[in-house]
């Protein structure tokens, strides 16, 4: 994996104070904010990011200030290639060189930094880190994205709380409870976990322990006989810096439920994350049922993601107000997490100023 400098791990490192590591692709835009030619603002803990998009339709990332003074770039206008900072009209191009400065012919003084920077699922990622190493760097595969036995949802909310939360609240699966007015009531069997390099994992499998199933959930995953489903596998790993959850039907090849999920920290102390995600479900034998099916399967599954996200939400909350991490966390699998998120990342900078 890319170049890891964070701190060694040890009980006495606050997990809330890591920054993620920048020398990954993190998704910053959905390509649909980008639909036609002009600029978006976009964050990557606390660095203001102007993506553009081009009258041919290419795209290019800069610092969001202009070096003339500053403001940002994010408010300029598209001219061809180029983007014009919306003041005195300095003009960029996807290097982040100044190639004119309108009112001196010729002069081009230092220009700003570029971002590296791709487009894939829908959305528009770019490499905050070190650029040297983004050639290397290894890009999230996405496969049931364009897997026509899949749809796939993309979700995108911000999150008022530091990534970490939102690792530990997927990859611990004991917090059903908290869902009981939409799920039910569910137990959870861990039935094993695997760590390795840049990486843990954990596989469950649940049971309804009372109330009915959901319809969602039934729309989502398909009818299924109760006594085999003890014999469902959901799996769900931390592959840093990002996510997955795959769920599969007993005795199938192919998940019911993909998952892929990243969380970018958007304020320098990374207290409030944009979270993506891409939620790939299987097409049940009549393809069209998920389509007619679609808006509420979206109503289901916002609802439990927003249960989850007040949960943590709260969580950073207690943080706040203690100004430390005091959790006593006890589950193996969480303990493992943390240890790898706080391996992975990085210190977040403090302000000199
Ligand atoms: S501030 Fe951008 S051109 Fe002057
Ligand atoms: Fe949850």
């Amino acid at each position: 994996m890319a170049g890891r400098r964070g701190p060694c791990y040890t009980e006495d490192v606050d997990l809330r104070r890591i920054g993620l590591h920048p020398d990954f692709w993190h998704p910053v835009a959905r390509s649909a904010e980008l639909a036609a030619p002009g600029t978006v603002p976009a964050r990557f803990a606390g660095e203001p990011i102007a993506l553009v998009r081009t009258e041919s339709g290419a795209l290019f990332a800069l610092e969001d200030r202009c070096a003339h003074r500053q403001v940002p770039l994010s408010k300029g206008a598209v001219s061809g290639e180029r983007l014009r900072c919306g003041y005195h009209g300095w003009t960029y191009d996807a290097t982040g060189r100044c190639v004119d400065v309108p009112y001196l012919a010729g002069a081009a003084p230092n220009g700003v930094r570029a971002y590296p920077c791709r487009e894939a699922y829908g959305l528009v990622f770019v490499f905050p880190g070190d650029p040297a190493k983004a050639a290397g760097a290894a890009f999230p595969e996405v496969p049931s994205f364009s897997d026509p036995s899949y749809k796939t949802r993309a979700l995108d909310r911000l999150i008022r709380c530091h990534y970490s939360f939102l690792h530990e609240n997927l990859l611990d699966m004991n917090h059903q409870f908290l869902h009981r007015s939409l799920m039910g009531g569910i137990g959870t069997a861990l039935l094993g976990r695997d760590s390795g390099d840049g990486w843990v994992e954990a596989r469950y499998t649940f049971k309804r322990t009372g109330g009915k199933r959901p319809w969602g959930e039934k729309l989502m995953i398909g009818e299924r006989d109760e006594s085999s489903q003890d014999r469902d596998t959901m799996t769900i790993r931390t592959s840093y810096p990002y996510q997955t959850l795959t769920f599969r039907r007993a005795g199938k090849a192919a998940p019911a439920l993909d998952l892929w999920l990243s969380y970018v920290p958007q304020d320098r102390e990374q207290r409030t994350n944009r979270a993506f995600g891409l939620m790939s479900i299987r097409r049940p034998a009549l393809p069209w049922l998920l389509d007619l099916f679609w808006p509420v399967i979206a109503r289901f599954t916002d609802g439990i993601l927003d249960q989850d996200r007040r949960v943590v939400e709260l969580e950073q909350l207690a943080w706040d107000e203690q100004g430390e991490d005091r959790n006593q966390e006890v589950f193996p699998v969480i303990l493992s997490l943390r240890e790898l998120l706080a391996r992975s990342g990085t210190a977040i900078p403090s302000r000199s100023f």
